[in-house]
């Protein structure tokens, strides 16, 4: 079944090379466009594009259908390459904390962050977490995310790691968006155990029962001051990699903890947050082929400084662009928001953010072969924009969905006329 998508104003993210590669440094800037376009795509795949003025798309008008772009920009879907979309409840009442003077830390001295919301997800069954988080998918889709990686991280004991990575699982078999699951059994110290005895259980039982049931892409350590420190970080990683899964970590959120050194010395597909990263750390991380992720909204929502993201890619570095979400400190997975968050304070420019939220996105993923891009071959899940002028707006429309039609594999997944 072949689909055109027609009346296109700009086709923004194409790409003619042969080999995808991900965007760095002054390339950051650089997006290609076609003006006046149309799009057709084969069952889930984009089969070929081009400008109305040279049309040698389709013969056979027969068994075709059509999609009105209705002189909307189409863009690839974003990849959002870092959530905790999976969970249970809530934490607005750590949020009027944070606004009372505690600090993130100091909420997590006194047993809440990560420690509360592992308590409310041990107490509410599996049917409610996976209603609770397919819902946050069916949003985040919306707002026009095509590729999705969830951690666990809130289950802290085998049987409540398990039953999150298997909703995760439940996720990527219900729904048509690519999803990717890391194991961040390493989030924090569940308070019945030393932390040798937990760096043990995760070692020991966690990683060879997930190993055996296969629920896992990728394996992360909260890399940070007051969680796991490089030492401990890099035996985790270790007992990972025998099975298999390359890490991607947080490292540097809450301060110099060495974990952008230990990301790189194991070959971390991503280290991401790093707030505190200085010269030392960006000249480690340009010998590596390891992505810096950024989360603006992170910083944002929990008042920390920004990452160097300008010295970042002006270093002639990539750099990826997710949203982290989660209950404590980035309740939102609305990547534009995340984009003008990355504008406004770490002085990305609008091309530089869309770049970093999808081709960039996609190899932070490991899904560059197949998403992030308006590319023969790749998948077609795109984006179809709403009334706005250039693509400058995304960013600019703070905090609104300028959607018209989300695409996942070649068919409408969400139209804004009907909201679904
Ligand atoms: O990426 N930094 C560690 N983990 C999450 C926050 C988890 C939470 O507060 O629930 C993050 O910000
Ligand atoms: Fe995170």
């Amino acid at each position: 079944m072949k689909t055109l998508i027609k009346n296109i104003k700009e086709i923004i993210g194409l790409s003619n090379n042969q080999k995808s590669y991900i965007k760095k440094g002054k390339k950051l800037k650089l997006i290609e466009s076609i003006k006046d376009g149309w799009i057709l795509i084969e069952d889930n795949i984009i089969v070929d594009y081009g400008s109305m003025d040279n049309w040698n798309g389709v013969e056979d008008w027969n068994n075709l259908e059509i999609i009105d772009a209705e002189n909307g920009i189409v863009l690839p879907t974003w990849c959002d390459s870092h959530t905790h979309i999976v969970y249970a409840g809530s934490r607005e009442n750590e949020f009027v904390d944070r606004i009372n003077g505690l600090s993130y830390e100091e909420i997590a001295e006194r047993g809440g962050g990560i420690l509360n919301s592992a308590k409310l997800l041990s107490k509410t069954d599996e049917k409610t977490i996976y209603q609770q988080s397919a819902n946050r998918v069916e949003k985040v889709i919306k707002y026009g995310t095509g590729a999705l990686e969830i951690k666990s991280g809130y289950g802290l004991n085998i049987k409540d790691e398990i039953k999150m990575l298997q909703i995760i699982q439940e996720l990527k078999n219900n729904f048509p968006i690519q999803i990717k699951s890391t194991f961040l059994g390493a989030h924090a110290v569940p308070k019945n155990l030393t932390k040798e005895q937990y760096i043990s259980n995760i070692i020991n039982d966690m990683l060879p029962e997930i190993n055996k049931q296969k629920l896992a892409d990728y394996i992360d350590v909260f890399c940070d001051k007051g969680f796991f420190n490089p030492e401990e970080t890099e035996r985790i990683l270790e007992a990972g990699k025998k099975y298999g899964l390359q890490p991607k970590i947080h490292a540097n959120e809450l301060d110099y903890s060495g974990g952008i050194q230990i990301g790189v010395k194991m070959n971390a597909l991503t280290v991401d947050h790093l707030e505190f990263t200085s010269n030392k750390e960006i000249e480690i991380l340009k010998k590596s082929s390891t992505i810096p992720t950024l989360l603006p909204g992170t910083a944002f929502f929990l008042g920390l400084k920004y990452p160097p993201a300008r010295k970042i890619v002006d270093s002639g570095l990539p750099i990826a662009l997710a949203t982290d979400f989660n209950p404590g400190s980035c309740p939102t997975g609305n990547m534009s928001l995340i984009m003008t968050l990355a504008c406004v304070n770490m002085k990305l420019t609008p091309t530089e953010v869309i770049n970093a939220a999808t081709i960039n996105g996609a190899y932070a993923m490991g899904l560059e072969n197949s998403l992030g891009e308006i590319k023969k071959g790749k998948i077609a899940n795109l984006i179809i924009t709403k009334d706005i002028k250039s693509i400058n707006y995304i960013p600019y429309s703070m905090g609104e969905n300028n959607i018209n039609k989300v695409i996942i594999n070649g068919k409408i997944y969400y139209d804004s006329e009907t909201n679904y």
